[in-house]
C-alpha cells in the first residue's frame, strides 16, 4: 500500500495522519514545499520519502513533478487533509488514476453555493442562499434574502472575511472590504447554537461521529479578541436535543456521495428545534479536533481513519467517556509573551482532568488570532459530565491569562 499525503508536516497535526498510515502498513510519501529538514520529528519517522516541490499552491506544477517522482511506480492512494489542497488531491488522482474524490467530487466540497444547491435537491435545509460576483449582484442577493443575513467567500476558511449585515446602511460599509474577493455567498442568517459533525465513514457508512459545541459561535469568536473560544466534543451525542443533527449529517454523506474518510460537518440550531445545516470538508476538523476525539473516547483517530482509507475496514472500540473541552487563549496585548499567570492553582484544582496544556511559552511571539483558532495555545480538559466540563473550561476561559508587550 503506497499513499501519496499532501502537507505531511503542516498543519500541526498532520504528522498524526502519516503515524496513522504507516501503523496500518502504508508506505508513505510526502510531498510539501517544507525543506524536508524542517519537517516534524513524527513525520520524518514515518514517511518512506519525501517531495519538496518550489509551491504546494501551483497545482500544475505539483502534478507535472509528483508525475515524474512517481515515474512507473504504483501507488494506491494521493491522501490530503488541508482545506486548500483538496483539489490538488483531486487532480492528482486523476493524473495517477487512483480512486478516491475525483475534481467534480470535490467541488461541493469547496464551493459553498454548489454545496448547498446539491443539498436543497436533496431535501436538506440550508439558509436560504445565493452565489453575487458583484456589488450590483449582492446588494441584489440581499433585497432577495432579506436581513439579517452573512456575506461570505464562496471557497472560505475559518470565518475570514465572514460577515453579518444587519440592514442595508451596513451593506455599504462591508461591500468595499470584499472587493478582493471574486464570488461570494450571501445567506440568511440563521440564529442558534452551532454544533460539529465529525465523521469516519467508510464505505459510506457512518462508523464514528463526533458532535462538539462551539462556545461561542465561530464567528462571535473570531470577531472578539478577548473571548477564549472554546469547542466542547459532547459524550452524549444520543440525546434527543441533537438527534435531528445526526440524521441530517448522514443525508449530507449520502447526497454528495462521500465514501471514505473524515468529514467535517457544521450545523445550526435554532431555539425551535429546527437544524439547518452550516457546511462540510471532505476532510477531518483542525485545531487539534481529531485529538479530542481521542480524549473523549480513548481510542486512537488517526489510525483508524488510516485503516479505512488503506483497507476500507473500521476496527475502533467507540467508547464515549468524557467531553472533552479545548479552550484556545489570546494574549493580551501584543508582541511578546512575557507572563502566564493562573496556571498553577488550575492545575492544582484540575488534577487528571486537565489533559494537555499547550501553549506559547514566555519568550514565544504571540500568533496572529485572526488567522488561527489555535490563537496563542489551549488547554484541554476533560471530564464525564458536561456540567463540570463547561465549568472548567470557563475557568480557564477567565483565570487563566497571557500577558505580551511589544519589543
Ligand atoms: N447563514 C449563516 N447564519 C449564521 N451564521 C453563519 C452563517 N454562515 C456562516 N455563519 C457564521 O460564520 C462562520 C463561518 O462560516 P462557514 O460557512 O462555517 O465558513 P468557514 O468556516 O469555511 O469560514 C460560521 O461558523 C458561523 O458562525
Ligand atoms: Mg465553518
Amino acid at each position: 500500500m503506497d499513499v501519496i499525503f499532501i502537507s505531511p508536516g503542516y498543519p500541526t497535526e498532520m504528522p498524526e495522519f502519516v503515524r496513522g498510515l504507516s501503523m496500518v502498513g502504508a508506505r508513505v510519501w510526502g510531498v510539501s514545499d517544507q525543506t524536508a529538514g524542517a519537517l516534524p520529528q513524527m513525520a520524518k519517522r514515518h514517511l518512506a520519502g519525501y517531495l519538496q516541490v518550489p509551491n504546494i499552491f501551483d497545482e500544475a506544477d505539483v502534478v507535472q513533478r509528483v508525475r515524474q517522482w512517481v515515474g512507473r511506480r504504483h501507488v494506491d492512494r494521493v491522501e490530503v487533509l488541508g482545506e486548500f489542497w483538496m483539489l490538488l488531491g483531486a487532480r492528482l488522482r486523476e493524473a495517477l488514476q487512483i480512486p478516491g474524490l475525483t475534481m467534480a467530487e470535490t467541488l461541493p466540497f469547496r464551493d459553498k453555493e454548489v454545496m448547498k444547491q446539491r443539498l436543497d435537491a436533496a431535501g436538506i435545509r440550508t439558509p436560504r442562499h445565493t452565489r453575487a460576483r458583484s456589488e450590483v449582484e449582492i446588494r441584489a442577493a440581499a433585497e432577495k434574502i432579506g436581513y439579517p443575513l452573512i456575506i461570505k467567500p464562496i471557497a472560505g476558511a475559518g470565518s475570514s472575511n465572514t460577515h453579518r449585515v444587519e440592514d442595508a446602511k451596513r451593506l455599504e460599509i462591508v461591500l468595499p472590504q470584499l472587493r478582493g474577493v471574486a464570488e461570494v455567498s450571501v445567506e440568511e442568517f440563521i440564529d442558534g447554537e452551532e454544533f460539529t459533525f465529525d465523521t469516519l465513514t467508510c464505505h459510506g457508512k457512518i462508523r464514528y461521529h463526533n458532535i462538539a459545541w462551539y462556545r461561542p459561535r465561530p464567528l462571535i469568536a473570531r470577531t472578539n479578541e478577548w473571548i477564549s473560544p472554546q469547542v466542547i466534543a459532547l459524550k452524549n451525542v444520543e440525546q434527543p436535543a441533537l438527534k435531528a443533527g445526526v440524521e441530517m449529517g448522514q443525508q449530507v454523506i449520502d447526497a454528495l456521495g462521500f465514501r471514505d474518510g473524515f468529514t467535517h460537518m457544521e450545523w445550526y440550531l435554532k431555539a425551535d428545534g429546527e437544524v439547518v445545516f452550516g457546511e462540510i470538508g471532505g476532510r477531518p476538523p483542525g485545531a487539534r479536533q481529531v485529538d479530542q476525539m481521542n480524549y473523549a473516547c480513548d481510542f486512537d483517530a488517526f489510525i483508524e481513519w488510516a485503516r479505512i482509507v488503506c483497507w476500507g475496514r473500521f476496527e475502533g472500540r467507540v467508547q464515549r467517556k468524557y467531553n472533552v473541552a479545548t479552550i484556545f487563549k489570546r494574549a493580551m496585548g501584543e508582541g511578546r509573551i512575557i507572563k502566564i499567570s493562573g496556571a498553577e492553582q488550575l492545575r492544582r484544582e484540575f488534577g487528571p482532568y486537565l489533559v494537555w496544556e499547550n501553549l506559547l511559552p514566555v519568550g514565544a511571539m504571540r500568533r496572529n488570532w485572526l488567522q488561527t483558532l489555535v490563537s496563542d495555545g489551549f488547554w484541554v480538559i476533560r471530564h464525564p459530565e458536561l456540567s463540570t466540563a463547561m465549568e472548567m473550561a470557563d475557568r480557564v476561559g477567565r483565570d487563566l491569562v497571557l500577558l505580551a508587550r511589544g519589543t
